[in-house]
């Protein structure tokens, strides 16, 4: 019998599949398990499935003047519109743009999906982590160890609940939060620690929950870049996700997700996302306050469909991956740049590298205006380094070496699923000649 290869749209299953295409393994047959395939990727995914040709219709040598880092009109394909606007001609006549079956739908595909048994849709990545840490418990001055690289939302739903961050340093290599520098930030008033899976890097989540469970503190992961993870919410009490457009899966505006295994949490995030409300019970307070952020109804159907594109999109991302490492490694050999690691926990919402800091803006612009490639630093200003009276008053004595370094470093290169491969290349050209110019090599 021969062995098989799951497509199951997470991130191990889709390694193993990108080396059964490429080649690598050979003589497996391939299995389709995944909750959400659409039926694109079902015809395209054969044995014989030519990755370039088949999914990126890629025509080697096309002139290519202008690479955006991540063009707005290209988040969302022709093919997703004309299904949403099928979606919304159900949805629009019901006047159930709020509450109402597509939603209850919409958390029941996800829950299947992400192997959760609760899945609590919240109108954005923002309030799903602001409801799941006051859901955990959260009291005023509670502190919460997490990254200081992360998009602001993750502080500010901290903060916004009373919560106090405390930074802890990272992982150069993954820029996610170092599992051996959370123990010498907790004290008496730590309460929970917070990883988030940057630029689709699951963090080391095992690590975190043995420090966790040892000092008895909570684990609510920030997972708003990290949809499509293997194993995605196994080692936290909550993990919250965001469907903002810019996201590996997106609506058509802002919602996102808590996801979890317990009832009790479940039952406590829903009353806090829709005003203190008894579940299903409007009007009747059980609790002292709640916020009105339950994800819409509307979103929600168009995320019924958008999500069908989901694990698609995952695999052409990875796939973009792979062929930035193998094809740039020779600069990375040479000592001028440094590349993330291929590896089966990613999911490659952002591509990252590193360069030189003292050259970095003029490799930007170079890119820029030689070869009209754009290129970006994603969240410029660091948490602790944000010029705000909090930061004035509580963070200007604290230093992250590794966080520091890294994020004086790092140049995002675009990768997004409607990206091309002639585009790809373009970036690469340009990369190539001017690190190497810039090195005198
Ligand atoms: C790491 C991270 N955390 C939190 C958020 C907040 O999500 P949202 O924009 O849905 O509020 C985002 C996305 O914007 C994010 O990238």
């Amino acid at each position: 019998m021969q062995k098989q290869v799951r497509v199951s749209g997470k991130s191990k299953e889709n390694m193993l599949l990108l080396k059964h295409l490429k080649g690598d393994v050979q003589g497996k047959e391939l299995v389709i398990e995944d909750s959400i395939v659409n039926e694109r990727w079902r015809q395209v995914l054969k044995e014989n499935t030519d990755i370039e040709n088949d999914l990126f219709n890629y025509q080697k040598n096309r002139e290519i003047s202008k690479v955006p880092f991540m063009p707005v009109d290209r988040l969302i394909t022709n093919d997703e519109v004309d299904d949403i606007l099928t979606a919304l001609t159900s949805v629009l006549p019901t006047g159930k743009f709020t509450s109402g079956s597509y939603l209850e739908k919409f958390e029941d595909v996800l829950s299947t999906y992400l192997h959760k048994r609760y899945v609590i849709a919240t109108s954005s990545g923002t309030d799903a982590i602001m409801i799941g840490l006051l859901a955990l418990g959260l009291n005023r001055g509670d502190e919460v160890i997490m990254p200081a690289n992360s998009f602001s939302a993750t502080e500010n739903a901290v903060l916004a609940v009373g919560g106090v961050p405390v930074y802890a340093d990272i992982t150069p290599q993954t820029f996610c939060l170092d599992p051996n520098k959370i123990e010498e930030a907790i004290t008496p008033y730590t309460k929970f620690i917070l990883p988030v899976h940057l630029y689709g890097k699951h963090s080391e989540m095992k690590q975190i929950r043995q420090i966790a469970n040892r000092y008895k503190l909570k684990v609510i992961e920030d997972a708003c870049q990290g949809i499509g993870l293997t194993d995605l919410g196994k080692y936290a009490d909550i993990t919250t996700l965001s469907f903002n457009p810019y996201k590996n899966f997106g609506v058509c505006g802002k919602a996102g997700a808590i996801a979890t295994d317990n009832e009790e949490l479940a039952k406590k995030c829903i009353q806090f996302s829709y005003h203190g409300f008894e579940v299903n019970v409007k009007n009747k307070k059980v609790i002292n306050f709640g916020f009105n952020s339950k994800m819409d109804n509307l979103q929600a159907a168009i995320g019924l469909e958008r999500i069908k594109h989901l694990s698609l999109n995952n695999f052409k991302r990875l796939f973009l991956a792979d062929r930035y490492i193998t094809q740039l490694a020779e600069l990375q050999n040479k000592g001028l740049i440094e590349l993330p690691e291929l590896s089966e926990d990613h999911v490659w919402h952002l591509f990252p590298i590193k360069v030189k800091a003292e050259d970095r803006t003029d490799i930007m612009t170079k890119l820029n205006e030689d070869y009209g490639v754009q290129t970006d630093i994603y969240y410029p200003v660091l948490s602790h380094m944000q010029n705000t009276p909090l930061v004035q008053d509580k963070y200007t004595k604290l230093q992250l070496v590794h966080t520091e370094k890294a994020h004086s470093q790092v140049l995002h290169l675009p990768l997004y699923p409607s990206f091309t491969l002639e585009e790809q290349d373009r970036v690469m050209e340009g990369l190539f000649s001017v690190i190497k110019q810039k090195a005198g090599v």
